[in-house]
């Protein structure tokens, strides 16, 4: 018979010699988890389409970030659910007085990114505002709107400011009105290499924020990157740090490694990846049917982002990573 000494599995043999072995390794610290802030509801309601997600009140969001602290998460994206939606957006006390009875409770023990985008506040479900026609997106009156909201929830007590709409130019108007209102601590997140995706189905079901079909504008192809240009994920990229982002983003992130992967090697700000409902919600439900185990598909799926060049993870089962990675 012929011999076939091992070589490569040396360093696979055993526990001890493959933890040495690790290239990389997930902590709990890098973990961000995704919080539904409702209007409209009297109660926490747990969403059918997005496994362990709840949309929150005003009050029980307070009670799910104790329950949170408690495992270790302090780091968190809030979106709101307003209850009235409109044309032209003007309205968001309801989300700034979240903030700040978010704040007023946990101070700085949390950090507290805010999503920003006009999506869940439109009566078409754009991320925009609308042209007198209907026909397209306005970008400048849309991304003046963004800036001012923007400042209102950094002036409510939000750490971050995580524009995740699209408009051009939107990063620099936010930086330029954070600033000239005394908030130039205040972080940008961009949502910055943020493709066109039917991976975001599970959220929009969440917010009630899927885009008008009846329009003449199809979808949000106009404004979020067609998934085959990579070319424009990174120029977006790099002009939204050029504009003043902090922290950029992809998003979704297990079908868009090569486009983390690329950024790494251009970027040298923190890169974000958004674990995004319909991909989570893909491995969830091959969990319900018995195929894999929850954290194993997590854990590979989360290490994946990292290895590719993340050092953030957003993920909706943020809140299980500590207790994961300690076992
Ligand atoms: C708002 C927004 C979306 C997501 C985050 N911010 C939806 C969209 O662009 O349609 C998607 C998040 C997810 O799917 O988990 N624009």
């Amino acid at each position: 018979m012929e011999e076939y000494p091992i070589n490569n599995r040396r360093l696979r043999l055993n526990q001890h010699i493959r933890e040495l072995s690790r290239q990389v390794r997930l902590h709990h610290e890098q973990f961000i988890q995704p919080l539904f802030v409702c209007e409209g509801i009297s109660k926490p309601t747990p969403s059918p389409v997005l496994n362990g997600v709840s949309t929150h009140t005003k009050d029980s969001v307070l009670a799910q970030i104790e329950r949170d602290l408690k495992v270790g998460v302090t780091k968190f994206l809030l979106f709101p659910i307003p209850a009235t939606k409109s044309d032209l957006p003007s309205d968001f006390e309801f989300i700034t007085s979240v903030i700040a009875s978010i704040k007023q409770r946990f101070g700085n023990t949390i950090w507290l990114a805010m999503d920003v985008c006009l999506c869940a506040y439109t009566s078409h479900g754009h991320c925009g505002i609308l042209t007198k026609e209907g026909t397209a997106i306005n970008n400048s009156k849309s991304v003046q709107t963004l800036a001012h909201y923007a400042l209102q929830l950094a002036q409510a007590g939000a750490d971050c400011i995580a524009p995740s709409d699209m408009m051009d130019g939107r990063i620099g108007a936010i930086r330029t009105l954070l600033n000239a209102n005394g908030l130039e601590h205040i972080a940008i997140m961009s949502y910055s290499a943020k493709f066109a995706s039917v991976f975001y189905g599970p959220f929009r079901d969440v917010c009630g924020s899927s885009p008008d079909k009846t329009l003449q504008l199809k979808g949000r192809s106009s404004y979020q990157i067609d998934f085959t240009n990579t070319g424009d994920a990174i120029r977006s990229t790099i002009r939204d740090m050029e504009e003043g982002a902090d922290i950029v983003m992809v998003k979704p992130a297990l079908a868009y490694l090569d486009i983390i992967q690329s950024l790494k090697a251009q970027v040298n700000v923190p890169i974000a990846a958004y674990q995004v409902s319909g991909e989570y919600q893909m491995l969830e439900l091959m969990v319900r049917e018995g195929l894999m185990d929850r954290r194993s598909a997590h854990l590979e799926a989360w290490t994946s982002m990292v290895r590719s060049g993340t050092s953030i993870v957003i993920s909706y089962a943020s809140r299980e990573a500590k207790q994961w990675l300690s076992s």
